[in-house]
């Protein structure tokens, strides 16, 4: 088995058995943003490099967990954060998009957007699923997508690009 080298953060992700069901390893991240929060939003930001950042306008969200660290991230660059919300929570939507889950589809939603360039921001990407809807959306209302950041990318589930453009992580699994 190939060994990689991988970030020193990955040794505070709490791996738990059988969450939230039976054959499933949940990383739950807690543990880093209670007791690591400023390296982990460093860490995400040193995805992208200060010439990156100075192009950016916007960071999205994908709700929940991807607003904590859109929102960090838009404070530290100095950026404004954009909403990508689960169905009925958004007035004035603009366009929806339809996603897969293990069990059926769910629903993204956003309001319309002024042709800047973004960051989509989120957790973890699993399948992958969550963050290409987020991407389309962000097309379909009127976004620039520049990059894609998370903090957990489990390789081994996704082979995730979005028009070339390839999701950039911080904590990588590939098994
Ligand atoms: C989780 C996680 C990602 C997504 C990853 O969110 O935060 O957004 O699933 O899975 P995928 O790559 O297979 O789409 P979830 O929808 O469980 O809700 P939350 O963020 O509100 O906790
Ligand atoms: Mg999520």
């Amino acid at each position: 088995k190939l060994i990689m080298k991988q970030h020193p953060l990955a040794q505070y992700l709490d791996a738990v058995p059988d969450f939230p069901k039976e054959g499933i390893l949940f990383q739950d991240i807690s543990p880093l943003l209670r007791d690591h929060f400023v390296a982990t939003i460093d860490a995400m930001s040193l995805l992208f490099s200060a010439k990156e950042w100075t192009e950016v306008d916007y960071l999205v969200g994908v709700e929940s967990r991807g607003f904590i660290f859109a929102s960090a991230l838009a404070l530290k660059h100095d950026k404004g954060f954009v909403k990508v919300r689960k169905t009925g929570k958004l007035p004035n939507v603009h366009a929806s998009m339809e996603y897969g889950l293990e069990y059926g589809t769910d629903k993204l939603e956003m309001q319309k957007g002024d042709g800047k360039k973004v960051i989509i921001c989120d957790d973890l990407i699993a399948t992958g699923g969550s963050m290409q809807a987020a991407a389309k959306l962000c097309n379909e209302v009127g976004y620039e997508v520049v990059g894609m950041a998370c903090l957990v990318d489990l390789k081994a589930l996704n082979s995730f690009s979005h028009d070339g453009m390839a999701v950039r992580s911080v904590i990588q699994f590939d098994d």
